[in-house]
C-alpha cells in the first residue's frame, strides 16, 4: 500500500464570481511525480496555489501527510517541507544568484546547512555555480527556471510542486529541467508538476490528472494518458 503524501478533496477555489476550481479530489503517493495537465486556464496554476494556501479553497480541503493545511500559513507551510516552484519564475531581478538562494533558505538557521544545500544546488545546476555574483535579472530565462528550482531546494523539500518548469525554453534547457526533476525524484522527492508540455510530463510521471475549466476529466497512469486518443488529440496536438 503506498503512503499518502498529498490529499485534495471536493476543492472548490473562487476568484470573486470566477468558480475556478469545481470540486477537484485527488491524491499524491509519496516517491511519485505526478502531473496535471490541461490548456490555458484550465485551473492548474490555481489548484497549486490553493495547495500552498496562497489562494485557500471556499470549500474542500488539503492534507500533507495527514494534516490539514487549509488554515495555514504558506510560510508555515514552506518549513513542513512544502516548496512551491510558481509559474513565471518569481525570482527576485536585484540580487544576485547567492542572494536569491539565500533568501530561498530564510527558514533555515544553521549557516553550515545552507552552504551545503548551495553546494547540492550548483551540483544540479553547474551553471548556476558560474553565474553565483551575477543579478537574477540579467540571468536567461532558462537559467532564471533553474534558480527558481534551486532556491525552492534550499529548504530540502519532501515534496515540490512545479508550475510549468519548462515554460518558453529552448529544448536544451526544457531537457535539463525535465532531467532534474527526474535526479530529484530519484533522490527521494515527491514531486507534483503542472505543464503544458504534456507529452514530456507523461513520460516521466507515475500518474496524470487531466484539468478542464476546474474539473478533473481523465486521470490514469503516465503511459496510458500518453497513449489515450482523446489527450492525444487535445493536449498534443494531434488531429
Ligand atoms: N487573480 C485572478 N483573478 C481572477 N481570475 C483569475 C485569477 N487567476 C486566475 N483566474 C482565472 O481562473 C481560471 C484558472 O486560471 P489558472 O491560472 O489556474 O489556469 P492555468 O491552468 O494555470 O492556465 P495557464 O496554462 O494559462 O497557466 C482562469 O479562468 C483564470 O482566468
Ligand atoms: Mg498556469
Amino acid at each position: 500500500m503506498s503512503e499518502v503524501m498529498l490529499e485534495i478533496n471536493d476543492l472548490h477555489t473562487y476568484y470573486g464570481q470566477i468558480h475556478a476550481l469545481k470540486g477537484l479530489t485527488f491524491t499524491v503517493n509519496k516517491g511519485e511525480i505526478v502531473c496535471l495537465i490541461g490548456g490555458n486556464g484550465a485551473g492548474k496554476t490555481t489548484t497549486l496555489r490553493t495547495i500552498s494556501m496562497l489562494k485557500p479553497p471556499k470549500q474542500g480541503y488539503v492534507k500533507y501527510k495527514g494534516q490539514n493545511l487549509n488554515s495555514v500559513a504558506p510560510h508555515e507551510i514552506v518549513t513542513k517541507g512544502l516548496a512551491h516552484v510558481p509559474e513565471g519564475r518569481r525570482i527576485f531581478p536585484r540580487l544576485t544568484v547567492k542572494e536569491n538562494l539565500e533568501l530561498g533558505a530564510y527558514t533555515v538557521k544553521d549557516r553550515n546547512l545552507i552552504t551545503k544545500r548551495m553546494q547540492q544546488g550548483f551540483e544540479i545546476f553547474p551553471r548556476l555555480r558560474e553565474r553565483q555574483s551575477q543579478l537574477g535579472g540579467t540571468l536567461s530565462g532558462g537559467e532564471q527556471q533553474m534558480l527558481a528550482f534551486a532556491r525552492a531546494l534550499m529548504i530540502d523539500p519532501e515534496l515540490i510542486l512545479l508550475d510549468e518548469p519548462s515554460m518558453g525554453l529552448s529544448p536544451l534547457f526544457v531537457e535539463t529541467i525535465f532531467d532534474s526533476v527526474v535526479a530529484l525524484n530519484k533522490a527521494g522527492k515527491t514531486i507534483l508538476l503542472v505543464e503544458q508540455n504534456a507529452l514530456m510530463a507523461l513520460g516521466i510521471s507515475n500518474r496524470g490528472y487531466v484539468l478542464q475549466t476546474g474539473e478533473i476529466v481523465l486521470q490514469g497512469t503516465g503511459e496510458d494518458l500518453k497513449n489515450n486518443e482523446a489527450v492525444r488529440k487535445k493536449y498534443l496536438g494531434e488531429d
